[in-house]
């Protein structure tokens, strides 16, 4: 029987090469973005190139309705979720206290609320069937004190790494998987200057995604691939904060 995966922000980086990947292992895909346009011509490539079945629902995350639609997807019996993907995210150009705080409230809204009404609906429907998954893509910085994104990133590690543990009894795997630095839109989109990062930082999406899968498979509950990122992650977690802030001022 072929097994199901909902993926947001599926039309770019790190949410695009997962559905290449889920793809490939023959999972029918979900696949939730803003740009249907993008989305449709995905979907088209995805069941072109795998020939599974692939859904989409262009929804703003940020958005109430839109996120209650997608919830009501993940929650779906008729055509249920075995893998959610909570991918879709953003940042702001300008430190937390220069930003509008309108735009600080998206980003919670995005970062944050929405991943939690995806997993509650997830949760709640795998632990009645006794199977299923959610990654939760956070971020390294989760382990470094900047601002209001790293915040959100650790609220939601945090949350996936006891949800993993709360539900296991119930047949449901929870996984934060904390990426360093990829190659993907995220930083153009964002304004970001990342011109002083160097290339041994850059991870590609496609083995985060090998690598993130191969840990789900093994029972994980925080991912952080590559052993660059390990060590810098294990640094950060015990370095001074003034030190781990100086540091990973440079981007997210
Ligand atoms: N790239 C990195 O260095 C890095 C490092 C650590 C963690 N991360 C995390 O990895 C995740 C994916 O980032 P990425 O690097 O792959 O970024 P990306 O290439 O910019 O892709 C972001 C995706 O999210 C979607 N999205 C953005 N806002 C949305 C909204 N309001 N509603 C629905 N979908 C929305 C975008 O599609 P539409 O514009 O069509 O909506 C796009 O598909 C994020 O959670 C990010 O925080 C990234």
């Amino acid at each position: 029987m072929s097994s199901r995966a909902l993926v947001t922000g599926a039309t770019a980086g790190i949410g695009k090469s997962f559905a290449f990947a889920l793809a490939a292992r023959s999972d029918d895909l979900v696949l939730v973005a803003r740009d249907a346009a993008r989305l449709e011509s995905i979907a088209a490539e995805l069941r072109a190139a795998h020939g599974v079945e692939v859904d989409v629902l262009p929804a703003d995350l940020t958005i109430e309705e839109d996120l209650a639609r997608v919830a009501r997807a993940v929650a779906s019996t008729e055509r249920p979720v075995d893998l959610l993907v909570n991918n879709a995210g953003s940042s702001l150009a300008g430190w937390f206290g220069t930003t509008e705080i309108t735009d600080e409230d998206r980003q919670l809204d995005l970062l944050v609320r929405a991943p939690m009404h995806l997993m509650d609906a997830a949760i709640k429907a795998m632990s009645l069937r006794g199977h299923g998954a959610v990654v939760n893509v956070t971020s390294v910085a989760a382990f470094t004190p900047r601002g209001a994104y790293s915040a959100h990133k650790i609220w939601l590690t945090n949350l996936s790494q006891w949800a993993d543990w709360q539900y296991a009894a119930q047949g449901v795997r929870v996984m934060a998987l904390a990426p360093g630095f990829t190659r993907t839109e995220f930083h153009q989109r964002g304004n970001m200057d990342v011109s002083g990062v160097p290339r041994w930082m850059w991870l590609d999406a496609d083995r985060l995604v090998a690598d993130a899968l191969r840990d789900l498979d093994r029972g994980k509950s925080l991912s952080i691939p590559s052993k660059r990122y390990k060590v810098l992650s294990l640094l950060a977690r015990h370095a001074p904060t003034a030190l781990v802030a100086r540091a990973a001022k440079r981007g997210r």
